[in-house]
C-alpha cells in the first residue's frame, strides 16, 4: 500500500506549472477514434488515466506513439486505422470512469458499443441515464446486461436532446455520437465547461460541425468523415487551483504556470473574498497569503460556478481560516466522506446532507489519515502541507490518475515529503 508522508509546516514558494487537464484528456483522446485518419494531441498530463486510456484504444486495435514533451506533458499520435473491434477491454474500462465516452464514438463510427457499466463511486451514486437517454434518442438500441452497456443503431439520426440536468459526460458522450449522425443535433441545458469547447475545438479541427459549445445550446450537423487533426488540450484548472489553495493554506508565494486566468475565475474569486492575494497575467496566476483566511461561503455549482472538484481541498482551507463557513455540495452527494479524516488533524467540520459548517480553527496537526477518491487525496495533501508536524497519507497511489509528478511539482516548491510503497507512477503508466 503505497503511502506519502508529508513534514508540514513549510511555506511554498516558487514557480510550478500546471499539466493539461485530465477531464479534456478523456474526452479527446477516444475522440481520435471518430476520425479515418491519424490525430496528434499535444499538453497531454503525464497520468493514469491517460495511460489507461491510451491502452484501450491500443486493445481495440488502434495504433499510439506516446512522445514526452519538454515541459513534462505528453504528445500521442492516435492512429485509429486498424480499429476492427467494438467491444472496449473490461478490466481497463473499469479502472476508468470515462471510458464510456467510447460508447457514443464506436457507435457512431461502427454502428455499435459495448463498454462496461461504471461503477459508482467515492463521491456518489454517479448516475448515467441522460447519456442513455441521449443516445436512444439519437436512433441507437441501448441495453444493460452482465455489467456492460451494449448499443447499436444502423445509422445515428440527429435529433434535439433536452438534459434534464447539467451533465459535463452526457454533453460530451452526445457531441461524441452526433458529429457523424445523419441530420442536425442540438443539446439543450448542456454543460458550458472549458473541456466541452476544447472538445468541439479538436472535433472541428477533425472536419466537425459543432457549434455553441460553452452555452447551454451546443448545435451539432452531422457530417460523413472526420481527418484527424493536431490539438494541444487546455491546462488542468483543477490541478492549477490546488496548487494556488495549497500556497493560500501554507502562507506561501507560489506562481502557477500554464493557465488560462479565465477558467479559473470561480477559484480566484472564493480565494481574493478570503483575504488571499490572487493577481493574474497572460498565462499564469500569483498566490500569496501572510495571515490565516477570511470565512466565505462556497456553493458548488456546474461552470462558471465553483468546481465541485476543487471543493474538497478548499475546505481544506477554510477550516484554518478566521470565523465559520458554509460549504454547500450541490453536484456530488459522497463529497465529503473525508471530512472523518480531516477531524484527526484537528478541523472542526460539521457535515449535514449537503452542507458543512466549516469553523475555522487556529492550526491543524499531523495524523496518520487514509484518502477515498482522487480529490480527497488532494485535500488531505494541502491539509498535510499547512499541518504542524507529519501527517501519514494512505491509500495515495491514485494521487497519480489526475495529478501529474504531484510529489515532484510539491518538492519543487519546497514542500518536505516522500512516497513510500509501491504506489505505480504515472510515468511508467502513461510510458504503457
Ligand atoms: C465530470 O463528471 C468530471 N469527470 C468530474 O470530475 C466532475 O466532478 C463533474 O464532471 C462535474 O464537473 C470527468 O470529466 C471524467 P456530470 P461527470 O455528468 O461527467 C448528475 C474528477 O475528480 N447526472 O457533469 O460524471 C450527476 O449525478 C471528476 O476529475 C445525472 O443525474 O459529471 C451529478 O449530480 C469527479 N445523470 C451531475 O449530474 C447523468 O446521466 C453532474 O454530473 C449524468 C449526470
Amino acid at each position: 500500500m503505497a503511502k506519502l508522508i508529508v513534514h508540514g509546516g513549510h511555506r511554498l514558494e516558487g514557480a510550478v506549472r500546471a499539466g493539461g487537464r485530465k477531464n479534456s484528456a478523456v474526452a479527446v483522446i477516444p475522440a481520435a477514434l471518430l476520425c479515418d485518419g491519424p490525430s496528434s494531441l499535444e499538453n497531454l498530463p503525464a497520468i493514469d488515466d491517460v495511460g489507461v486510456y491510451s491502452q484501450l484504444l491500443e486493445a481495440l486495435g488502434a495504433r499510439l506513439q506516446p512522445r514526452p514533451e519538454r515541459n513534462g506533458g505528453l504528445t500521442l499520435t492516435i492512429d485509429p486505422r486498424g480499429v476492427r473491434r467494438t467491444v472496449a477491454d473490461h478490466d481497463l474500462g473499469k479502472r476508468l470512469r470515462a471510458s464510456y465516452y467510447l460508447l457514443g464514438v464506436l457507435l457512431a463510427r461502427f454502428g455499435e458499443a459495448e463498454v462496461p457499466l461504471p461503477g459508482g463511486c467515492d463521491i456518489g451514486l454517479r448516475p448515467i441515464d441522460q447519456h442513455l437517454k441521449g443516445l436512444s434518442a439519437l436512433g441507437a438500441q441501448v441495453r444493460i446486461e452482465h455489467g456492460a452497456i451494449r448499443a447499436r443503431a444502423t445509422r445515428l439520426e440527429g435529433t434535439t436532446i433536452y438534459l434534464d440536468v447539467i451533465s459535463v459526460g452526457a454533453t460530451i458522450q452526445l457531441m461524441l455520437a452526433a458529429t457523424l449522425a445523419a441530420g442536425v443535433t442540438i443539446i439543450e441545458n448542456a454543460a458550458r465547461e472549458p473541456h466541452v469547447v476544447d472538445l468541439a475545438n479538436f472535433l472541428n479541427a477533425a472536419g466537425a460541425r459543432v457549434q455553441g459549445a460553452g452555452t447551454d445550446v451546443i448545435k451539432i450537423r452531422g457530417v460523413s468523415r472526420l481527418s484527424g487533426a493536431t490539438h494541444a488540450i487546455i491546462p488542468d484548472e483543477i490541478e492549477a487551483a490546488t496548487y494556488m489553495i495549497a500556497a493560500a493554506a501554507t502562507r506561501g508565494d507560489v506562481v502557477v504556470e500554464n493557465v488560462i486566468p479565465k477558467h479559473l475565475d470561480p477559484v480566484t474569486a472564493k480565494l481574493q473574498e478570503a483575504g488571499v492575494t490572487v493577481e493574474e497575467n497572460g498565462d499564469y496566476v500569483r498566490v500569496r497569503a501572510d495571515r490565516r483566511p477570511r470565512a466565505v461561503h462556497v456553493k458548488t455549482l456546474p461552470y462558471p460556478g465553483f468546481p465541485t472538484d476543487a471543493q474538497q481541498p478548499f475546505t481544506v482551507l477554510l477550516s484554518l481560516a478566521e470565523g465559520t463557513s458554509i460549504v454547500t455540495e450541490t453536484v456530488w452527494e459522497g463529497r465529503f466522506r473525508h471530512v472523518e479524516e480531516l477531524k484527526r488533524m484537528g478541523t472542526l467540520i460539521r457535515v449535514e446532507g449537503r452542507t458543512a459548517i466549516v469553523e475555522g480553527v487556529e492550526r491543524l496537526t499531523g495524523a496518520a489519515v487514509r484518502a477515498s477518491d482522487l480529490r480527497a487525496r488532494a485535500a488531505l495533501m494541502v491539509a498535510g502541507l499547512a499541518a504542524e508536524g507529519t501527517t501519514e497519507i494512505s491509500g495515495i497511489e491514485h494521487i497519480d490518475r489526475g495529478y501529474e509528478r504531484a510529489v515532484d511539482k510539491l518538492r519543487g516548491l519546497g514542500a518536505r515529503l516522500v512516497r513510500e510503497g509501491n504506489g505505480r507512477g504515472a510515468r511508467e503508466a502513461a510510458g504503457h
